[in-house]
C-alpha cells in the first residue's frame, strides 16, 4: 500500500492540528511545509522539506495532497494552483472570501479532476450527525425554522491579527461561516437575505476592525426562515443552533452544554463530541472567563483544545480515506463536490449585500455576478 504524501501551507494553530491529525496514520507522510513564520521549527517534527516559496510546494513531486491552512484572505490563490497542478486539495474555511473566488477553486479543481475538500468541521461532530439521523427519520417533522447564534465579549482585541481584520479574515461572518454552512446542510440554499450590523463597542486603536455585532434573517419563499447573529459585543455568551420541526425541535448546544430533541412525546440527550472528556473541554473553553480574540480564536503556537483535536480527527481520517479511494459518503458529499462551499460564499456575499446597500438580497443577486463584497 503506498503512502499518501501531504504538503502544509500554513503552519498555524489549525494547519498544525490537521497534520498531525493526518500523520497518525501509517500509510500518511508529511513532506512539505510552508509557513512564513512557523515553518522551519515545525518542519523538524515530520523531517519535511521547507520551502520558501508555496507555489513550489504545489508544484513538489513528493506533494499528493496540499492542506491549505494560511490566513483567510490566502486560500484562493494557493488552492487554485494547487488544484490546477492536479493536486488534490483541503482547504480551510471560509474556503474564500466571496463567492466569485469560490467558483474559481471550484472550477479548478472540476478542470484537473482534483480532489477539493472544504473544511467545515462542524459536520463531523457526533452531535450534528446524530441531529441529522434524527431528521432524516422524522423526529422533528419538516423544518420550519433555524436559530444559529455565536455572540460573545471580547475586551482589548488585537488589531494586528489578521484574524481581527475585516478584509483579511472576512470578520465574524467569514471567519465562523460554520453557522451558516450547518443552516444551510439543514435548510437548504436560501431565496433572499437581509442582514444588519456594524462595530458598536471596538473602536479604539487596535481594536482591529470587523463588525462586531451582526444579525441576519434568511427566508425560503415564505414557507421557512432562518436567523443568524455573531458578533464580539455581547457580555451574554450564547453558542448554539436550534432546529424546530413541525412536531419537535432538537438544540445543538455549543458550549460544553449537551444536545437535546424534544417532541411531545419524547426526549432525547445527546453530546455535541465524542467523549465526556471532549465535551468537558468544551465547556472549559467557554468558561475561562478569558476572552481575548487572539487567544479565543488560537494563534500560531497555541495547540488546539482537546474538542477540536476530536472533530479535525474525524474529518481529516475522512479525507485521508478518499486520498486511499475510499467512497464518498452521501452525508459529506457536500464538502467536496463544491456545493456546501459554493452556497455557502453566495449566502454570505448576498448577507454582506443587504448590509451595504440596506435592502433585502436575494442569494441569485450573487450567484448572477453582483460584485465580491468583502
Ligand atoms: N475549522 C475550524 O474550526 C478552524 C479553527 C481555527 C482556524 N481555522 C482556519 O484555519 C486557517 C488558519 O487559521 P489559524 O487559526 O491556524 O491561524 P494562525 O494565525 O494561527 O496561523 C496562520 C499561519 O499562516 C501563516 N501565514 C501567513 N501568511 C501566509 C501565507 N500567505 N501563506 C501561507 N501561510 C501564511 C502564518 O505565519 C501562521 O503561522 C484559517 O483559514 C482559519 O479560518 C479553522
Amino acid at each position: 500500500m503506498s503512502t499518501i504524501r501531504y504538503g502544509l501551507i500554513g503552519a498555524g494553530y489549525l494547519g498544525k492540528a490537521l497534520v498531525r491529525a493526518l500523520n497518525r496514520h501509517d500509510d500518511a507522510t508529511i513532506t512539505a511545509i510552508f509557513d512564513p513564520l512557523t515553518g522551519d521549527a515545525f518542519a523538524a517534527e515530520f523531517g519535511a522539506t521547507v520551502y520558501a516559496d508555496w507555489k513550489e510546494l504545489c508544484a513538489a513531486d513528493d506533494v499528493d495532497a496540499v492542506i491549505v491552512a494560511s490566513p483567510n484572505w490566502a486560500h484562493h490563490e494557493q488552492v487554485v494552483e494547487a488544484a490546477r497542478l492536479g493536486k488534490a486539495v483541503f482547504c480551510e474555511k471560509p474556503v474564500a472570501l466571496s463567492y466569485e473566488h469560490t467558483v474559481n477553486m471550484v472550477e479548478a479543481a472540476q478542470a484537473s479532476g482534483s480532489l477539493f475538500m472544504v473544511g467545515h468541521v462542524t459536520h463531523f461532530m457526533s452531535g450534528v450527525r446524530r441531529a441529522k439521523e434524527l431528521i432524516a427519520e422524522g423526529a422533528i417533522g419538516d423544518i420550519v425554522f433555524c436559530r444559529a447564534v455565536r455572540n460573545t465579549w471580547e475586551g482589548q482585541r488585537d488589531g494586528s491579527s489578521w484574524k481581527k481584520q475585516q478584509a483579511l479574515s472576512g470578520g465574524h461572518l467569514y471567519h465562523h461561516i460554520h453557522e451558516l454552512d450547518l443552516v444551510l446542510s439543514l435548510l437548504g440554499e436560501a431565496s433572499t437575505v437581509t442582514m444588519v450590523g456594524g462595530n458598536v463597542a471596538h473602536r479604539g486603536v487596535g481594536e482591529g476592525s470587523e463588525d462586531d455585532v451582526l444579525a441576519a434573517l434568511l427566508e425560503y419563499d415564505g414557507t421557512r426562515f432562518a436567523a443568524i447573529e455573531y458578533g464580539s459585543a455581547f457580555r451574554w455568551t450564547e453558542h448554539y443552533v436550534l432546529i424546530e420541526g413541525t412536531q419537535g425541535a432538537i438544540r445543538l448546544g455549543m458550549q460544553g452544554d449537551g444536545c437535546e430533541l424534544r417532541t411531545p412525546d419524547r426526549v432525547e440527550r445527546f453530546p455535541l463530541h465524542r467523549t465526556p472528556e471532549e465535551e468537558e473541554s468544551r465547556a472549559a473553553f467557554y468558561n475561562r472567563g478569558e476572552r481575548d480574540a487572539s487567544a479565543l480564536f488560537g494563534t500560531p503556537n497555541a495547540d488546539v483544545p482537546l474538542w477540536m483535536a476530536g472533530i479535525l480527527e474525524e474529518e481529516t481520517d475522512y479525507f485521508h480515506a478518499l486520498m486511499r479511494g475510499g467512497e464518498v459518503r452521501e452525508e459529506f458529499r457536500s464538502l467536496t463536490d463544491g456545493s456546501a462551499a459554493l452556497a455557502s460564499l453566495a449566502t454570505a456575499d448576498a448577507m454582506m449585500l443587504s448590509q451595504r446597500e440596506g435592502r433585502k438580497a436575494a442569494v441569485t443577486d450573487i450567484t448572477a455576478g453582483a460584485p465580491a463584497n468583502v
